[in-house]
């Protein structure tokens, strides 16, 4: 039976706006087994980044507000951890990593520092040990010349070396949660391929469960066993990734398969979804996907539709009509 590590339990959040509220997050539920690699899937703006950083604790306190539910991690609701506590967490046993690592290394400390300060903060180690240790990660993580890169200062290094030595940092306190937001968008396709595979190899290493953000559905194919589809805020779709990509319950998981690029003629796509997502500060009562889809029919304008199924969940007034394509 596998065991439970996260749990989003109907959580909802909204950012203040000029426009009103933006409405981010609605009753967003899943599960994050340990040493499971979930995908979280869905175009620009629809929640992903949002997701991740409330379960990091890392919303803008003066803009995000939480309207509701909980983030259980190991049975301790993650929203009402005093910051302390959630410092504590952040970096030891939950990490994360970014689409862009130069934003997150400081430019002006040299690598070995950066890698350091955590084992040394975090973990109590001396500043001889904790050199020894960095160098070890700076290995693992794929590196050649470890000693020479922890002198180094992150300018000279290139975008696919600055993303391994994001995860050697993420890693280095041997954390039961990674969560990799778009990791590799933004270096070229062999890189790419490398790099996921580090994070594969290291999340099976070390037991460590994963949350990867992509846009990419060949990435999360390649990755992930369970795929949570988000739309403008809300899961519309959710299951064993095998499943959800052979037999897609939702038109929007059905359109972002279409759009998928084709991996030969990498940057050309076939078919993309018309339309784009709503404004998240004018949401209407019904379903949200409802503009730009072809099933749509009158009864779609009801409600909301609710998030139904058990193994397989998807929010379709009209799901049960796509029929089984196995
Ligand atoms: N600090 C903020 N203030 C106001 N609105 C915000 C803030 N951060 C995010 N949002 C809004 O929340 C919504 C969800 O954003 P989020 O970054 O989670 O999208 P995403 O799915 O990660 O998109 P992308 O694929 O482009 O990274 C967007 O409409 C965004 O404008
Ligand atoms: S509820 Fe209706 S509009 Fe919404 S996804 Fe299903 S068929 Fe389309
Ligand atoms: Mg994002």
């Amino acid at each position: 039976m596998s065991e439970a590590l996260v749990t989003f339990n109907q959580l909802s959040l909204s950012f203040a706006s000029e426009q009103g509220r933006v409405r981010a997050v609605q009753d967003v539920s899943f599960t994050i087994n340990v040493g499971q690699t979930i995908g979280v899937v869905g175009e620009s703006g629809c929640g992903k980044s949002v997701t991740a950083m409330s379960l990091m604790g890392l919303l803008p306190p003066q803009a995000a507000r939480i309207d509701g539910g909980q983030i259980l991690f190991q049975g301790q609701d993650l929203l009402r951890l005093k910051p302390s506590k959630m410092a504590d967490l952040r970096g030891n046993q939950l990490a994360m990593i970014f689409q862009e690592p130069m934003t997150a290394l400081n430019p002006v400390l040299t690598i070995g520092e950066q890698l350091c300060e955590p084992l040394i903060r975090h973990r109590g180690e001396t500043p001889k040990a904790a050199w020894a240790h960095a160098t070890r990660l700076i290995t693992d993580v794929g590196l050649a010349r470890a000693e020479s890169l922890m002198s180094s200062y992150p300018h000279q290094l290139s975008g696919g070396m600055l993303q391994r030595i994001m995860i050697a940092m993420a890693l280095s306190c041997q954390p039961k949660l990674l969560i990799a937001d778009e990791p590799t968008t933004a270096l070229d396709v062999t890189v790419q391929a490398q790099i996921l595979r580090l994070l594969r190899d290291q999340a099976r290493a070390h037991e460590m469960a994963l949350m990867l953000i992509t846009h990419d559905l060949g990435v999360i194919a390649q990755m992930a066993e369970h795929v949570v589809v988000m739309y403008a805020g809300r899961i519309v779709e959710q299951g064993p990734t095998a499943d959800v990509l052979r037999n897609p319950l939702h038109p929007y998981t059905k359109g972002l398969i279409a759009a998928r690029p084709i991996p030969s003629e990498r940057r050309r796509r076939l078919y993309s979804i018309p339309g784009q997502v709503p404004d998240l500060a004018a949401l209407p009562p019904y379903c949200a996907f409802y503009e730009r889809c072809e099933r749509a029919t009158d009864a779609c304008r009801a409600g909301i539709p609710p998030l139904i199924g058990q193994v397989r969940q998807a929010a379709c007034i009209h799901s049960t009509l796509v029929e089984p394509t196995a």
